[in-house]
């Protein structure tokens, strides 16, 4: 083999190797139909850690019944090899190693190695991987022009779930879903696209020039410099924001099978190319419980606008009546600290420090906020514990981006979690498109019925207020 032959090897990403999938245990299980009599026998599927599942896959066929779970909440939609979740204890595993090492010791890039090959890389590795990803950081020059079609004012987050499907139209050379070399290649523009994008919406709002990636700074700085420099100033990033910048993206990386990697997972399993999928996983992640929840934080802060008010905010939270959450408060999986706000809560100390901020009413409010709430016997009862959004929503105020920025950021982070459960879904041999059934409880089958012979009260106008609750 020659020199370059070697090379070449060390630069491939490590080879597929066929997915594990979950054991079946010894035990069955029966379910009985006590009425009629029937039983159905299900097998018991075990992962390495965690909870067991009924494999319900052929429960349809024999009863003729559907498993009814909206949200999910006892529902296992897959088996999965890249996150481990254990929210009664606050543990979080990505590939087996523990958030918190990750974020401590490691670095986004390794991580996203990680998270896309099932290993940490290799110095060469690292190096090779860090290469890729920088040399496809910049936009087709077509696709700038693209932004020039959204309002100033838009949501960056609108402009993301935008300009992200439209990667499919300027990259159409890495969207066949059955190569697994254009796979890699577009797993690696996601990466490498997304703070570009991220950044160009930011620059794009604020009437500014678009500052073009710089190949000697790490994918945090590399960020930073595109969302804060100017073309008529030197800018060098801080080591202490590219470091918390850094674990944030770190933090964010993935979480196993929340919405927004759910609807990637979804949309991907018709065929969908990945650009288009990940679009997806933006508009879902979006919403105010999921990412938006950072945003929504700030807002909350503001509009309790100080600390004397905090009581009347913990009082609407704990009234059944007020549909008001506390925002930042409360996760669907962790009943527990999450583990993610624990490292997030020291970055959010050092960023302030280095940043002289020690006066801020905003972060005043939301240490106060959050020491009643952790005594609060309502939260304690319902163990609503910060999460991550929480602590991560006042880091990115203290550094200066944007509140509508702060769901774009969350994205940024996590498009690599979604681009290796998209690889993961694709990959396994026995993927069927994602296909939930219903309970249908609307009208009973009937007959048309002519203009002539319809009832004339407008009782269609009267349906239309269905939609107010909506708005109130
Ligand atoms: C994240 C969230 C959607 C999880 O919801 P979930 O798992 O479906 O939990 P539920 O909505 O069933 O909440 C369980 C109980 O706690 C209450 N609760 C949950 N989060 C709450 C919050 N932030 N403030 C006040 N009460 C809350 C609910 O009212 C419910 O009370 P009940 O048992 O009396 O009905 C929810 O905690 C929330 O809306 N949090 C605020 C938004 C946020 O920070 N999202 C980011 C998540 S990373």
């Amino acid at each position: 083999m020659s020199k370059n032959d070697k090379q070449d090897k060390a630069n491939q990403a490590p080879p597929i190797t066929q997915m594990k999938t979950p054991k079946v245990d010894e035990k069955r299980f029966v379910l009985t139909d006590k009425v009629s009599g029937n039983e159905y026998e299900l097998d018991l599927l075990n992962g390495t850690v965690g909870p067991s599942a009924l494999d319900f896959r052929n429960f349809y066929s024999q009863s003729k019944m559907f498993v009814y779970d909206p949200g999910f909440t006892s529902t296992a939609s897959c088996s999965s090899e890249i996150t481990f979740i254990d929210g009664d204890n606050g543990v979080l595993l990505h590939r087996g190693y523990s958030i918190e090492d990750l974020a401590m010791h490691g670095d986004y890039i390794e991580t996203c190695y990680l998270l896309l090959y099932g290993e940490l890389p290799s110095e060469r590795a690292k190096q090779q991987f860090a290469y890729e990803i920088g040399h496809h950081t910049m936009l087709h020059d077509q696709l700038m022009t693209f932004f020039q079609g959204f309002l100033r004012g838009a949501h960056p987050m609108a402009i993301m779930v935008g300009v992200v499907g439209a990667l499919s139209a300027f990259y159409h050379d890495t969207t066949d879903i059955n190569d697994p070399q254009q796979c890699m290649a577009a797993a690696h523009r996601l990466i490498a696209k997304m703070p570009t994008i991220g950044a160009y919406a930011y620059k794009y709002s604020l009437g500014q020039q678009f500052m073009f990636p710089q190949n000697n700074l790490s994918y945090a700085e590399n960020l930073l410099y595109m969302m804060f420099a100017i073309p008529a100033e030197d800018y060098v990033p801080s080591p202490v924001m590219a470091k918390a910048m850094d674990r944030i993206l770190i933090l964010h990386a993935d979480h196993e099978q929340n919405a927004s990697t759910s609807t990637v997972r979804l949309a991907g399993s018709s065929g969908a190319n990945p650009f288009a999928c990940i679009a997806a996983g933006i508009a879902s992640l979006w919403g105010p419980a999921h990412g938006g929840a950072n945003e929504a934080v700030l807002q909350m802060l503001e509009e309790i606008g100080d600390v004397s008010r905090i009581p009347e905010f913990i009082e609407r939270a704990r009234d059944k009546d007020d549909p008001f959450r506390l925002m930042g408060f409360g996760h669907r999986v962790y009943k527990n600290y999450d583990p993610r706000a624990r490292v997030l809560r020291e970055s959010c100390h050092e960023v302030l420090e280095e940043l002289g901020i020690q006066d801020d009413p905003l972060l005043d409010i939301a240490l106060e906020l959050e020491r009643i709430a952790m005594e609060d016997e309502y939260f304690i009862s319902k163990k609503l514990y910060p999460n991550v959004d929480f602590y991560s929503g006042i880091i990115l105020k203290a550094m200066g981006f944007p509140t509508n920025m702060f769901t774009v950021l969350f994205a940024i982070g996590r498009t690599v979690g979604w681009v290796a459960h998209w690889k993961e879904m694709i990959l396994e041999p026995t993927k069927k498109i994602g296909r939930p059934r219903q309970i249908y409880v609307g009208h009973e089958p009937r007959e048309f019925q002519l203009m002539n012979a319809r009832d004339q009260s407008d009782q269609s106008e009267t349906k239309k207020t269905d939609w107010k609750w909506f708005w109130s």
